[in-house]
């Protein structure tokens, strides 16, 4: 099949490109902002046009949570304006659209694990931008699989890890907020992930809404701890409340994704997040 990645810079989109590299299977097609701006619907259409896409793996997006609040305009373009582009596109050339969304949809107020179906309530000018995005995905009816995924991190990009070991270099200790939970997710898993939904569904019509994340639930404290353990990096973590790390956008407090469906689906496990962060870090380390 002929695989389109967007946003193919990016950390999930860096992912899939280390699959394409030992995948003989597939003829994969991988652009970004520079090559295929997709909030460009001319753009867009035209690239199906001419490479007969079959599967669309969307992993562009406007991602800075907190620069959102202030820049609404260019984050809705992306995250739905160029959502729908694609998903126009995809339902023309009866192409699939696997595009990922966030946990952000949901309000954090829950003390359970979200499912699928459970009410959105996103607290977030990204948040409700990336759920206007799926709206917008699903109202052309092309065949959608929509991917909500949290806490992402890899060994390129900006994140979190990268974040925290950069802060170890020149401190002792750090402050880091203890009072929202969630699941890290590397973004390796997620892209292996992601190519078993394209073996289980293959062409056929399918409209589906997946939660996928590592295993567990942790603090951001918590997996800062973890990060410089398994880094054996000395630098002690504070906890503080959200209350004192006041940011521009509002987080959930409570972050954690139900992956009963996808687990079921594929018949798979996942792996647990303190495993994937070894994984990780051990990919740093060979690259730094
Ligand atoms: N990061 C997280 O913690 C997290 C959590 C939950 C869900 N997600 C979702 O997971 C997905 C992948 O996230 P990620 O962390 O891999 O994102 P990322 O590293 O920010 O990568 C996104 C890529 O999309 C590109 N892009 C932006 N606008 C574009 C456009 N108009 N046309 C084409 N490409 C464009 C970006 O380019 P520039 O860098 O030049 O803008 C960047 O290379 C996203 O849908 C995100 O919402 C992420």
């Amino acid at each position: 099949m002929n695989l389109l990645v967007t946003g193919s810079y990016g950390q999930l989109g860096k992912e899939m490109m280390k699959i394409a590299s030992h995948d003989k299977t597939h003829q994969w097609f991988f652009t970004d902002i520079d090559t295929l701006d997709i909030s460009d619907a001319d753009a867009v259409e035209d690239y199906f046009s001419q490479h007969h896409i079959e599967y669309c793996i969307n992993c562009a997006a406007y991602t800075a949570v907190d620069r959102a609040e202030d820049d609404e305009a260019l984050a809705r373009k992306v995250n739905v304006t160029a959502v729908q582009n694609l998903a126009l596109s995809c339902q023309k050339h009866q192409a699939t659209l696997i595009h990922i969304s966030t946990d952000y949809v949901f309000d954090g107020m829950g003390s359970l694990p979200y499912r699928e179906d459970d009410p959105t309530g996103p607290v977030s000018v990204y948040g409700k931008t990336k759920l206007e995005g799926e709206e917008a995905l699903k109202a052309t009816g092309c065949k959608s699989i929509i991917v909500r995924t949290a806490w992402l991190y890899s060994s390129t990009g900006k994140n979190f890890v990268k974040t925290m070991l950069q802060l170890a270099q020149n401190h002792d200790s750090i402050n880091v907020v203890c009072d929202q939970k969630g699941t890290p997710t590397w973004a390796g898993d997620l892209a292996s992930t992601l190519m078993l939904l394209i073996q289980h569904y293959g062409t056929q019509t399918v409209h589906e809404t997946f939660h996928f994340t590592n295993e567990g639930v942790t603090t951001w404290d918590e997996f800062a701890r973890a990060i410089f353990e398994i880094a054996h990096q000395e630098c002690q973590v504070h906890s503080i409340t959200t209350y004192q790390y006041p940011t521009r956008a509002t987080r959930p407090a409570y972050s954690v994704l139900d992956k009963t469906k996808i687990k079921t689906v594929l018949g798979i496990d996942i792996p647990c997040w303190k495993d994937s962060l070894a994984k990780c870090i051990e990919e740093l380390n060979k690259t730094t």
